[in-house]
């Protein structure tokens, strides 16, 4: 039987994540693929940290040796920044790597270009990852444009401040005890201003902005404005009316036909399809001609729902190589 060989860039939360599913799904992976899948080389800043057992033989520190791997043909990466993510992806792609991503920094600024390359090369990029966690969003949209026009997105997408209002609102907690539990949970970026700025949501959106305008509005005229905004005030205020405030990333053609988008607070009641997201969840509400509003909603970060999200994007892309759909 055939084998797969993959190498895994960047050994934190969703690379270990990665690695383990892999290894826990062999088995069933290798029986709907037809394919055995090997981690043949996991990229780390320092080798001789050796993070999960039995892995010192795959570290290194050379991005050379990754690629040197014979017959490599699946490229994960799950570091953060724009670099040298884009750098090792576009090398990959140029040696006819399929990629997979959850890196949304380097996505947003660069996925329409890595996807056009990667088209010229017959291979694949698989960026499920890039937007909401463990929410099937890319996959849904990819389908519903297939008949459908989307015209205005809504979504939570940053699980840590949704995380943080929710336990604000349900538990009292102060800021400080909500994100300080959610960094100890692995939800928070490596920086967390990324998350409570809004920064964070505004990556994904425009990952989602390209997807469904086939364009992004100018980053700069695109107002974000963080939860840090808020006061304790405010959300008592909203929590004795019977609202609740979620950190809404939309993005929209406007009747101009222009794609305008902002990132901020919003105060929502029952009726709107974000009122009941709460927890590290996130939630996409796509407004389409046909369906109406289709709201898509899950765990937004964590170790294995972005792990998971990962390899299905492998077993997707390796099913269409073989002419198949993989069906789960
Ligand atoms: N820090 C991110 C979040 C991780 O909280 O949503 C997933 O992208």
């Amino acid at each position: 039987m055939a084998t797969i060989k993959a190498a895994i860039l960047g050994f934190g939360t969703v690379g270990q994540g990665i690695y383990h599913i892999v290894n826990e799904k062999r088995a069933e992976l290798k029986a709907k693929l037809g394919v055995e899948l090997e981690i043949a080389k996991i990229l780390v800043r320092n080798p001789n940290n050796e993070r999960v057992e039995g892995t010192a033989h795959l570290l290194t520190d050379s991005y050379e040796d990754v690629l040197a791997v014979e017959g490599l043909q699946v490229v994960f990466e799950a570091i953060v920044n724009e670099e040298p993510a884009y750098t090792y992806l576009k090398k990959a792609i140029e040696q006819r790597c399929h990629v997979v991503t959850a890196n949304k920094v380097m996505f947003a600024k660069h996925g329409m270009e890595l996807q056009a390359l990667a088209k010229t090369k017959g291979v694949h990029v698989g960026y499920e990852a890039t937007v909401a966690g463990g929410v099937p969003v890319i996959k849904t949209m990819k389908n519903i444009l297939l008949v459908n026009d989307v015209h205005r997105i809504q979504g939570i997408l940053n699980g840590t401040t949704n995380y943080m209002l929710t336990k604000m609102r349900q538990e009292n907690w102060t800021y400080d005890e909500a994100l300080a539990e959610a960094q100890r949970l692995g939800y928070a970026e490596a920086d967390p201003f990324n998350d409570v700025s809004g920064q964070d949501a505004f990556k994904k959106l425009m990952v989602l902005s390209d997807l469904a305008f086939g364009e992004q509005p100018n980053w700069d005229d695109v107002e974000v404005i963080g939860i840090d905004t808020l006061t304790a005030t405010d959300l008592e205020q909203a929590k004795a009316n019977g609202l609740r405030y979620r950190h809404v990333a939309e993005v929209e053609q406007n009747e101009q036909g222009d794609i305008v988008g902002k990132v901020a607070p919003l105060l929502v009641g029952p009726e709107h399809p974000l009122y009941p997201i709460d927890d590290v969840f996130n939630a996409v509400a796509m407004e389409t001609n046909y369906i109406g509003t289709l709201t898509v909603t899950g765990p937004g970060a964590g170790m294995y729902p972005t792990a998971s999200v990962m390899v299905e994007d492998y077993a997707e892309i390796i099913g269409k190589r073989a002419g198949f759909t993989v069906s789960i």
